[in-house]
C-alpha cells in the first residue's frame, strides 16, 4: 500500500477547520445569480423559445469553479421559469423563498430519512408535522403520514398499503375504482402492482367532473355480485384538467360500509383543508373517512418540489405493510424508522422546506394565497366570452376551455396555434386532450400573475378568430 491519505487543503467538501470562505463565496455567488434570474423575469419569456443550453459532460480534470458558475448562469438563464407572471400552464408555481432556504439546508445537512440514528431532528420534524397535518384534516388519534417525493409515489405507496391491508397482496383478480378523470399516475401504479387494465373499473363523471354516484354504485354492486374483491376506491379533491371535486363524502360513507380502502388523491385541493377560513363549496367536503389521502403542497403554496404528503388514518397500516427491519442499522426497540413506512429507503429531508413554508405564511398566508387563485380564476371565467368558449371548471383554481361547436382535428389545429401566439406575448397556458378533444388549460396558481395579465388574456382570447 504505498498511497497516502491526503493531508490536501482541496476544498471538494466544506471545511470543518477553516472559516469556509470558499462556500460562502459561493454561496453568494450563487445567489446572486438566482436573485439576478428572479429580478430579469419580465425580460424573459416563461420557457425559452430556442433552447441553446450545451451540457458539458464531466471530464478527466475537475472544472475550475469559475467555468462552473458560467455553466450554472447558462442553465439558469435556459430555464422554465415559474415566476414569470404567463407561467400558468401546469400546477408549478413560484417557489416561496423560504422554501428556497429550505433546499439549501436539507442539502447542507445532508441527514437521511432512512433512520432516526441519521436525521433524530429531522424524523421527529417529519413525524410531527405529518401529525399536524393529519389532525387538521380531521383524521384521529393512530393517524400520521410520511412524505415521498411527488404525488405519483404517494398515490404507488397507498395502493401498496391498500392492497396489503386489505389482503389482497397477492390476488390479480383485485379491483381498482377510479374515476374516468382520475391521474395518470394511477395507471402507473397500476402497471406495478401488477393490476391488469380489465380489473381497473373507470366511473364515469357527471357535467360537474365529478365522480357518478349511481355509475359508482352500478360499478361497485356488480363488482360485489361477481364475488371479486376490491382492493381500493380512489376518489380525485381536485382533477388535473379542471379542478373538479369527487363526491367524497358519499364516497366514503359506501367505502365504509362495505370495508373497502378509500384512498382520496388530494394531491391538489388537500392543502384547503388546513386552512381555518371556510371556502365555498371546498370544505363542505370532509376527509376524514379516507384511509389515505395524498396532498401535494408544491402544486398550491409554492413549496419548492418535491413536496408529497401521505396521510393515513391509521399509522399501522403503512408500519405493516412497509416494514422490513433494517439490519445495518442500529435503533432502539420503539422506534420505528421513517424509511420503513414507504417505497423510498434513503431520502432527503424534504420537510424542512414544507416546515419552513408553513411557519412563514402560518395560516392566514395560507388562506390568502388560496383564495387568491381562486379570485383570479373567476375573473377569468367572468371575462371569457361565454358565448364563444366552452368553458370546464370545478371549485379549484384550473380552467380548461376551447370555442364551442369545433370537432377534434378542428380543436387540435386552433389550440396549437392559440397556444404559440400566446407563448409570443409571454403567456404559458397548456393544452391537454381532455374527452377527445385538444383544450387550452389555465391553472390560476401563481402569485405574480396580476389582474392586467388576466385582461390581457381574455381580450386576446375573445378577440382570436375560431
Ligand atoms: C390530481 C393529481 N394527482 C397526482 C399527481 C401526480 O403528482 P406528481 O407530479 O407530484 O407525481 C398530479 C400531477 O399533476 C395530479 O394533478
Amino acid at each position: 500500500m504505498t498511497e497516502k491519505i491526503t493531508n490536501d487543503n482541496i476544498n471538494y467538501f466544506p471545511s470543518i477547520t477553516g472559516n469556509n470562505e470558499e462556500l460562502l463565496d459561493l454561496l453568494r455567488k450563487t445567489s446572486e445569480l438566482l436573485c439576478k434570474w428572479y429580478t430579469d423575469t419580465n425580460k424573459q419569456s416563461p420557457i425559452p423559445l430556442n433552447n441553446k443550453f450545451k451540457v458539458s459532460c464531466p471530464q478527466k480534470k475537475g472544472s475550475d469553479i469559475n467555468n462552473l458558475l458560467e455553466e450554472i448562469e447558462e442553465l439558469i438563464y435556459t430555464s422554465f421559469c415559474p415566476s414569470h407572471p404567463g407561467s400558468l400552464a401546469h400546477l408549478d408555481p413560484p417557489p416561496l423563498t423560504i422554501s428556497i432556504i429550505g433546499d439549501l439546508i436539507a442539502s447542507g445537512l445532508n441527514n437521511n430519512l432512512l433512520a432516526e440514528e441519521l436525521s433524530p431532528s429531522i424524523s421527529k420534524l417529519e413525524n410531527d408535522i405529518c401529525k399536524w397535518f393529519s389532525k387538521k384534516i380531521g383524521f384521529k388519534k393512530n393517524s400520521g403520514g410520511i412524505v415521498a417525493s411527488g404525488g405519483t409515489l404517494n398515490n404507488l405507496n397507498a395502493l401498496v398499503a391498500a392492497k396489503y391491508c386489505s389482503g389482497l397482496a397477492y390476488n390479480n383478480q383485485a379491483v381498482l375504482i377510479i374515476s374516468e378523470d382520475a391521474h395518470v399516475s394511477f395507471k402507473k401504479c397500476a402497471k406495478i402492482l401488477g393490476v391488469e387494465d380489465k380489473n381497473i373499473y373507470l366511473v364515469k363523471t357527471d357535467r360537474n367532473g365529478s365522480m357518478d354516484i349511481p355509475s359508482f354504485m352500478k360499478i361497485l354492486n356488480s363488482v360485489i355480485v361477481s364475488r371479486r374483491k376490491i382492493f381500493a376506491v380512489v376518489a380525485t379533491f381536485g382533477t388535473t384538467m379542471r379542478g373538479a371535486l369527487d363526491p367524497i363524502n358519499e364516497i366514503g360513507h359506501i367505502c365504509k360500509e362495505k370495508k373497502i380502502w378509500f384512498h382520496i388523491d388530494a394531491s391538489i385541493g388537500g392543502i384547503f383543508f388546513i386552512a381555518n377560513k371556510k371556502f365555498d363549496n371546498i370544505n363542505d367536503f370532509y376527509l376524514s373517512n379516507a384511509n389515505s389521502i395524498t396532498i401535494n403542497p408544491q402544486k398550491l403554496i409554492g413549496i419548492a418540489k418535491t413536496s408529497s404528503l401521505l396521510l393515513v388514518s391509521d399509522m399501522h397500516t403503512l408500519k405493516n405493510t412497509f416494514q422490513t427491519g433494517l439490519p445495518y442499522v442500529d435503533s432502539p426497540d420503539n422506534v420505528i424508522n421513517r424509511g420503513e413506512l414507504g417505497i423510498q429507503g434513503s431520502r432527503p429531508a424534504e420537510i424542512i422546506k414544507l416546515w419552513l413554508g408553513l411557519r412563514f405564511l402560518g395560516i392566514e398566508g395560507i388562506e390568502k394565497i388560496l383564495q387568491e387563485c381562486l379570485l383570479k380564476k373567476s375573473i377569468f371565467i367572468e371575462k371569457l366570452d361565454e358565448n364563444k368558449f366552452e368553458i370546464y371548471s370545478g371549485p379549484l383554481h384550473i380552467v380548461s376551455f376551447l370555442p364551442k361547436r369545433i370537432n377534434v382535428d378542428e380543436s387540435n389545429k386552433w389550440t396549437l396555434n392559440a397556444k404559440n401566439l400566446l407563448l409570443e406575448k409571454n403567456y404559458m397556458i397548456s393544452r391537454p386532450l381532455y374527452n377527445g378533444k385538444y383544450f387550452l388549460r389555465i391553472v390560476f396558481g401563481n402569485f405574480n400573475t396580476k389582474a392586467i395579465h388576466i385582461s390581457e388574456l381574455t381580450n386576446f382570447l375573445n378577440n382570436l378568430d375560431t
